[in-house]
């Protein structure tokens, strides 16, 4: 009977935990949107390493440290489940420590590319230096549909410029086009943001690529796959969803001026220095 009450006591307290949601920067925030719009009762914890955006241009190893450390932290902080709104990550570190936490984590590149092999057969991905060099789209997309073409281009600038908040200037535009040129080259019929940040250019895109490509922005899929997970392990709220709790590791000034533009409110922004790994 007391084991019963503890258990049940348990699954409550899981039920009302947070989500942990992070990325190098305000990338995750496409995430977070998508969690507000489809999750509305589960509450977040979100995380932003950007004391050391990008991610995209680092090694496989500094990648796989920096995943460790955050998901450390966020086991201590309990939340229940942790989605890594960042594609470089989920494409370098997600199987690994999928095997070494006691947490569901979920990864956004397998959602992502499952729609985007639903819904097209000429597939262009755009992505960061290490994304594109893991192939991960490559492969989950050939898997889904052995019939469809993939072509992918790194995008080295865009982080940057959207990180100094430089979106609307007129180089961002240049520099798209010239990005983007040689996949509307290949006729493609979809684009797949393979990287959280991007979605955040959909207006700079929407000015020069035809409207009959389909965008694909994994975020909606991966918080589809996590509302699944949450009903199946039986820990998704029915509760009010307390205000998300920001935390970055950089300047939290300089992320409260970038994110206002996608929240419904200004966020709270704490600082934090992560303690470094203690998985090996
Ligand atoms: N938003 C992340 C991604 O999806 C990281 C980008 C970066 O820091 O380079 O890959």
């Amino acid at each position: 009977m007391q084991e019963r009450f503890t258990a049940t006591r348990q699954l409550q307290h899981e039920q009302v935990a947070r989500i942990g949601v992070f990325d190098s920067g305000v990338g995750g925030l496409t995430v977070l949107q998508e969690i507000y719009r489809q999750l509305p009762h589960e509450s977040v914890l979100y995380f932003g390493d950007t004391a050391r955006v990008p991610y995209g241009t680092r090694s496989a190893a500094e990648i796989l440290r920096f995943t460790r450390e955050t998901l450390d932290w966020m086991v201590q902080q309990r939340v229940k489940m942790a989605i890594m709104a960042c594609n470089t990550s989920s494409a370098l570190a997600l199987e690994t420590v999928q095997s070494e936490y006691d947490l569901p984590i979920l990864g956004v590149i397998l959602p992502g590319a499952r729609a985007a092999a639903r819904q097209g057969q000429r597939i262009g991905v755009i992505a960061t230096p290490a994304t594109v060099a893991s192939n991960a789209y490559l492969r989950a997309i050939g898997e889904a549909n052995p019939e469809a073409r993939v072509w992918q281009v790194a995008c080295p600038e865009f982080v940057p410029i959207i990180e100094n908040n430089q979106i609307h200037e007129p180089h961002t535009l240049e520099i798209a086009t010239e990005y983007l040129h040689p996949l509307l080259d290949r006729s493609i019929d979809t684009l797949v943001y393979g990287c959280t940040h991007y979605p955040h250019l959909e207006p700079i895109f929407r000015q020069f690529i035809p409207h009959m490509v389909r965008f694909i922005d994994p975020a909606v899929a991966v918080v589809t796959a996590a509302a699944k997970e949450l009903n199946v392990l039986g820990i998704q709220s029915h509760s009010m969803a307390a205000s998300t709790k920001f935390i970055v590791s950089g300047d939290p000034t300089q992320f409260t001026r970038i994110a206002t533009q996608w929240l419904p409110t200004p966020p709270l922004v704490q600082q934090i220095i992560l303690p470094p790994v203690t998985v090996s």
